[in-house]
């Protein structure tokens, strides 16, 4: 089936932008067979809501069932690779002057893509510290099937990630909000724009004077305030978009 067009004035819009702001969620790592949040998840996990793993009660309860959990997370995302979506996004940042990318998503494959500096705006699967002295545990090996403890002090070994609950990084947060006010143009992609302070960043950019961009196959309630709600999977649409501006530069060199 032939893939839809951009939508009117799109990529005219992105080609006069001069800083694009980008927030990707779960739905841009879909296409990669990472499953999101909010749908049913499969498989060994299917009887767990992700609320009741990626929380420090939760892992203070039982921290080998919730490491174990993000182990599962991890063995599925390296086995998984950047979609075309992510590899699209890596492109507009070489074309464009100016592209933040914020990421809410803890799977790496934006850096795996080749984004550069993908701000990890919930922390990365990958990295690991203790749970009780907060030292960084980079010598976990992978896979780990058993809960390490910390070299230093004897505590469990918990994923660098953002539980709910817990406070943003504090440089991700700054830099993020920052963008947000500086920005012309953002974009969000595969996110249901549900769980904050993420999700205010876009209402920030809408403050600040940006036009607002939604990529989505279902449209969520960021839609009735973008100048543009593209209902298709990420995977189709960005590497559209960035065939698109292609085209355009063509032309006008040509001129
Ligand atoms: P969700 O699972 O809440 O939403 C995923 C969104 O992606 C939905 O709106 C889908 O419609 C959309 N989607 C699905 N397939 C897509 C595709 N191929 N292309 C584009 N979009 C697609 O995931 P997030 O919005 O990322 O937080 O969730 C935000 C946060 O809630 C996560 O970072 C996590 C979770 O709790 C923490 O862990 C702190």
């Amino acid at each position: 089936m032939p893939t839809a067009p951009v939508p009117e004035g799109l990529a005219e819009r992105v080609a006069a932008a001069q800083h694009v702001m980008v927030l990707t969620g779960a739905g841009i790592s879909a296409e990669s067979g990472v499953p999101t949040f909010r749908e049913a998840q499969t498989g060994l996990w299917s009887r767990f809501r992700p609320e009741e793993l990626a929380t420090a009660e939760a892992f203070a309860e039982d921290p080998d069932t919730v490491w174990a959990w993000y182990e599962w997370r991890r063995d599925l995302v390296a086995a998984a690779g950047p979609n075309a979506g992510h590899a699209a996004l890596a492109e507009l940042e070489r074309m464009l002057p100016r592209l933040t990318l914020v990421t809410q998503n803890v799977d790496g494959l934006h850096q795996r893509a080749g984004s550069p500096d993908p701000i990890e705006f919930h922390g990365n699967l990958f990295d690991n510290r203790c749970f009780d002295c907060g030292r960084p545990a980079p010598d976990v090996p992978r896979p780990c099937p058993a809960l390490p403890r910390c070299e230093a002090c004897g505590g469990w070994i918990r994923p660098g990630v953002v539980w709910f609950g817990e406070a943003i990084p504090t440089a991700a947060l700054q830099r993020s909000f920052s963008a947000a006010d500086d920005c012309d143009l953002f974009l969000s992609v595969g996110t249901s724009s549900l769980v904050y302070p993420a999700a205010g960043l876009a209402e920030r950019a809408a403050a600040c004077g940006a036009a607002l961009v939604e990529i989505n196959p279902a449209p969520t309630e960021l839609a009735r305030h973008a100048v543009c709600a593209w209902a298709s999977p990420a995977g189709e649409a960005l590497p559209v978009l960035v065939a698109t501006l292609d085209g355009m530069r063509a032309v006008d060199r040509e001129k």
